[in-house]
């Protein structure tokens, strides 16, 4: 699976594109990450790629033809022209049942905002489909670009050892409930057991406690996915 990130702050990625499961899975050449800098479309001699908006107010605006241009430049690269997703806190806000559609694409075009967004023509002309990571503003959608990426990477065969494991992930459609809790060694920490069922080796009972388990969390931490279990 591809991803093309187009942001002004490329070096946000470098941290994350070298931890374990993400390095694995591209020098498995499973997954491709290109990062483009928008400035590098800029036709400032100075690479400014903000203005200031149009009836006054605080902050900056990103100018739509470096933006434009970038986007289409970029999805000219490569063997289809992919999805394109503009970060923004106006979004879709994203969730375990987006991953699994975005998780159908072989290619992602990731567009990330700074200062007060995009000039409005750039969805305009470009129709991306916007995604909130949830509602709070971040400083730029570098932060959600990751989170998108991490996410949909969970799903891409091979990426993950065990591939059940994605499966049994918390919100996903193989489970809308929350996960079960994990234990490892040792047995007793400071007083605490690790539930006995878990030691037997009895694995219909042990998959019996983890449902219970799962259900009961869910109950207490989030009620409302099991309203949402119950409609569907
Ligand atoms: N940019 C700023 N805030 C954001 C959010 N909550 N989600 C996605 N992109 C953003």
């Amino acid at each position: 699976m591809r991803f093309d990130v187009l942001t002004l702050f490329p070096e946000m990625f470098s941290g994350y594109m070298t931890q374990s499961l993400l390095k694995l899975a591209i020098e498995r050449n499973l997954v491709q990450i290109h990062l483009h800098n928008l400035r590098d479309w800029s036709r400032d001699k100075h690479q400014c790629v903000d203005d200031r908006p149009f009836g006054g107010g605080p902050g900056m605006v990103i100018k739509p033809e470096p933006t434009v241009e970038a986007v289409e430049g970029v999805q000219t690269l490569g063997t289809s022209p992919g999805k394109l997703i503009m970060l923004t806190p106006q979004g879709e806000t994203l969730n375990q049942q987006v991953v699994e559609r975005l998780a159908k694409h072989e290619r992602l075009v990731l567009l990330c905002g700074r200062y007060e967004g995009f000039d409005q023509r750039v969805c305009d002309i470009l129709q991306p489909e916007e995604l909130s990571i949830g509602d709070f503003v971040l400083n730029g959608g570098e932060v959600a670009a990751m989170a998108v990426i991490d996410t949909v990477i969970r799903l891409v065969p091979g990426v993950l050892g065990d591939e059940e494991s994605s499966h049994v992930d918390s919100f996903s459609t193989g489970n809308r409930l929350l996960e079960h809790s994990q234990y490892t060694r040792p047995r007793e920490y400071r007083g605490h057991q690790v539930p006995e069922i878990l030691l037997s080796g009895d694995h219909p009972q042990i998959a019996a406690w983890r449902e219970q388990n799962s259900r009961e969390r869910t109950k207490s931490r989030r009620p409302d996915l099991l309203d949402r279990t119950a409609e569907n």
